[in-house]
């Protein structure tokens, strides 16, 4: 089966590696938008915009599922692309993130529920939809997303290892921990995947979430529970 990945850039790349990773035998086409990158500094409409265009040439490709490996994206711009057109399937990495945040709460129920810190682009952040989301699986879940709209730039021009970049990486990291003592950070954009070996080097007592990591391995249960699209 042909399956669709689209995200602004970067993000989309590492997405579909994760997936190809646990599903080889599906043929995976990516649409990665690096000419209109970032999409954390456009206007949601223009989102919308860019995003049905990436889906609709995936769709035109035959594909039979296309996942949106963009948070923004699907913030932005997924539940409209929805309720448009409902017999296409379109799946987004915002549920996927914030269930695999959320499996890994404490077992014990004296532990306080987790922490959890997002770092995410200003239009992940500004739409609220992380907590949203976190509140209808766990209501008590504690969730603290902020916006890093730098990082994706230097993710984009491969300049991961910067000063500039690590430094800005680890200073919003660490408002997190003094100002929500958080214990588990979501890399709440895909292209942050780029920066996981980072953050777990510099704090490595957070239990970290990547939410390409995360989409595609509930893209193997999403398949094993629809068949029929096989
Ligand atoms: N990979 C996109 C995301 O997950 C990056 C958005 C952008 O281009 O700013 O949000």
């Amino acid at each position: 089966m042909k399956i669709g990945i689209f995200d602004s850039g970067y993000g989309g790349k590492l997405a579909l590696q994760q997936c190809q990773k646990r599903i080889p035998q599906h043929e995976f086409i990516g649409f990665f938008d690096h000419k209109n990158a970032p999409y954390g500094d456009r206007s949601p409409e223009e989102i919308y915009k860019l995003t049905s265009h990436g889906v609709n040439n995936l769709f035109d490709q035959d594909c039979k599922l296309v996942l949106l490996a963009c948070n923004t994206a699907s913030a932005r711009a997924l539940r409209t692309m929805q309720e448009a057109e409902p017999d296409k399937k379109v799946l987004g990495c915002l549920i996927p993130a914030i269930e695999a945040a959320l499996e890994n709460q404490p077992k014990q129920k004296f532990e306080p529920p987790r922490r959890i810190g997002i770092i995410a682009t200003r239009h992940t952040v500004d739409t609220r939809k992380y907590q949203r989301e976190a509140f209808k699986i766990a209501p008590l879940a504690k969730v603290f997303p902020i916006a890093t709209p730098k990082l994706v730039p230097w993710i984009e021009a491969g300049e991961t290892n910067s000063k500039a970049c690590q430094d800005y990486l680890k200073v919003h990291i660490q408002t997190l921990i003094d100002e929500h003592q958080i214990d588990t950070l979501i890399l709440g954009c895909t292209h942050y995947s780029a920066l996981k070996t980072i953050v777990k080097n510099l704090f490595p007592s957070l239990l970290i979430i990547d939410s390409a990591q995360a989409q595609a391995e509930k893209l193997v249960d999403y398949l094993a529970r629809h068949p029929e699209l096989q």
